[in-house]
């Protein structure tokens, strides 16, 4: 299965980091009020996070690509007016709904910045990541370069999708079998992490000691199968739009079939979808 954003012709690092802030800024207000701040389906992981990362009151923390806050929200509701939180995000939009959706709260700072290169001078006891790692072109540069402003001792918390998350898988699959060339040579590959031994490799050679991770099955319902369809194209993936309007009707038809066919035996008799979503949820030690 392969989870790609986006569809360049050729990768790019530069040009990805730069379609990475577009489409964020266009997503995070949908992604922020469907998605993260619902706690429903994948994002029953914000808690297990912030709870195997043990964080504690008075801690300072960084929270890597923030997003809209949802994560910051949980940390800073531990840690409290004694403790600092650092959250970083590359998109503008995302980083303005998580400061609203935090109450511009005066111990957490809010930069806009990218993973693998920002600069930062404080010393974590705890850094978070929620699902943004297999975003990174060079992942490895960006753990490492978390690794250097966390304290010895220090928590690294990351989740990420597992390979079981049909609510990608039954659209993308179907997608690669029409549009070959959808995915770019060298483009990062969504779903690189999505088993513990892949996600541990990548801790390990960054550095990290005390690498544990748990998997966890969440349930999604995205409701039936012409919401699950709509949706996904509406607010998930505007570069897979792009792909699709270039295709014949007829051609369009015989993909969504066979979404549909991929979707079927998630399908309850009530029509409604009923997903497993597996997320892994890492911690380590510096
Ligand atoms: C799926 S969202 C996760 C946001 C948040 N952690 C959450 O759990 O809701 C992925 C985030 O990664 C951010 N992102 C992608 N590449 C990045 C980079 N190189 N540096 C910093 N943030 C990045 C995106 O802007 C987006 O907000």
């Amino acid at each position: 299965m392969k989870k790609i954003l986006f569809a360049l012709t050729k990768f790019e690092p530069k040009e990805y980091k730069k379609r990475t802030i577009i489409i964020w800024n266009e997503v995070a207000p949908r992604y922020h009020k469907r998605w993260a701040s619902t706690n429903a389906g994948p994002f029953q992981s914000t808690q297990k996070l912030v709870t195997l990362a043990g964080i504690k009151k008075g801690d300072q923390v960084l929270d890597i690509a923030c997003g809209t806050g949802v994560v910051t929200k949980k940390i800073s509701s531990i840690v409290g007016n004694s403790g600092k939180i650092v959250s970083f995000d590359i998109s503008n939009k995302a980083l303005s709904i998580a400061k609203k959706f935090n109450s511009a709260k005066k111990n957490i700072e809010f930069i806009q910045a990218d993973a693998e290169t920002v600069f930062l001078k404080n010393q974590f006891d705890v850094i978070t990541c929620q699902y943004a790692l297999f975003f990174f072109p060079n992942s490895k540069k960006a753990l490492c370069n978390a690794k250097r402003v966390l304290k010895k001792g220090g928590i690294l918390a990351v989740s990420v999708h597992g390979h079981n998350t049909p609510f990608f898988s039954c659209i993308i699959d179907a997608v690669m079998k029409f549009i070959p060339d959808y995915v770019p040579p060298g483009a990062p590959n969504l779903d690189r992490f999505g088993s513990q031994k892949a996600l541990k490799v990548e801790v390990k050679n960054s550095g990290f000691l005390n690498i544990k991770a748990k998997t966890f099955v969440f349930k999604y319902s995205p409701g039936k199968f012409s919401e699950y369809w709509n949706n996904y194209l509406k607010y998930v993936a505007k570069p897979l739009k792009e792909k699709l309007d270039k295709l014949s009707a007829k051609k369009r038809d015989e993909l969504r079939e066979l979404v549909k066919q991929n979707v079927s035996r998630y399908t309850k008799k009530n029509q409604k979808i009923v997903f497993p979503w597996e997320v892994i949820v890492l911690t380590a030690k510096k």
